[in-house]
């Protein structure tokens, strides 16, 4: 089965407990919660104030995905808000490896995340230390934007790089999932479905994330 990781990014701020509530009673196994600092992307989120509150509606775990330049200075800060596991970009991070011993070191699980247009092979050197790939199918900055479909081959290229290594990567697929695609998805190699919009825009958003769950 796979393990479904709603995106809060396009729930309702505003009713933000109530929709983080139904995240809990529903059969989503993480929270993805998206980090966003303007810099790295075109977009501000929220950061770890905000993820502070939302841990006291949930004991779930905590997918952080940082969309943001200079992680190092803020790991700590991630942990004490309740992150159970903190993606940095590749594309952010020239010293990767040390950004990865900083979050291991603090007993979380750590990940690295890569844009489209990066080449899974730059993962050869740091997949055997890292417990979570996350594939961006759609450019980071924005929910509900359309899934690229070169993702496809990516994930098929990133399990042989997994099972050649002899890494517990889990793959992870980050934008444009629904259940259109997600059986192809999983096909493909995946492990963990990102889905903001298709969750929350649909007419019932637990039923959905049910749906996804038993793809
Ligand atoms: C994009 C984020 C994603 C995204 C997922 O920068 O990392 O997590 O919001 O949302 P949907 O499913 O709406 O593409
Ligand atoms: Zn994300």
């Amino acid at each position: 089965m796979p393990i479904i990781a709603p995106s809060i990014l396009t729930s309702d701020f505003l009713h933000l407990g109530r929709d983080c509530q139904m995240l809990d009673e529903s059969k989503a196994d993480w929270f993805h919660l998206d980090v966003m600092d303007g810099r790295f992307v075109p977009n501000i989120s929220f950061g770890m104030s905000i993820i502070k509150q939302i841990r006291k509606t949930s004991s779930k775990f905590f997918d952080i995905h940082l969309m943001i330049l200079e992680p190092e200075k803020y790991i700590d800060e991630f942990k004490d808000a309740g992150a159970n596991s903190v993606t940095v970009h590749l594309e952010a991070c020239p010293h990767l490896h040390r950004n990865i011993q900083q979050i291991k070191s603090m007993g979380m699980n750590a990940g690295v995340a890569i844009n489209p247009a990066t080449p899974v092979n730059l993962l050869m050197d740091i997949i055997a230390d890292i417990d979570l790939v996350n594939v961006m199918s759609v450019n980071p900055g924005f929910g509900a934007q359309k899934f690229i479909p070169h993702t496809f081959q990516k994930i098929k290229e990133l399990k042989s790089l997994i099972n050649s290594t002899g890494s517990s990567a889990k793959i992870e697929i980050d934008g444009g999932v629904s259940l259109k695609n997600a059986s192809k998805i999983l096909k493909a190699g995946a492990d963990v479905l990102v889905t903001g919009n298709a969750v929350f825009s649909s007419a019932n958003p637990k039923e959905t994330i049910k749906k996804l769950k038993e793809i």
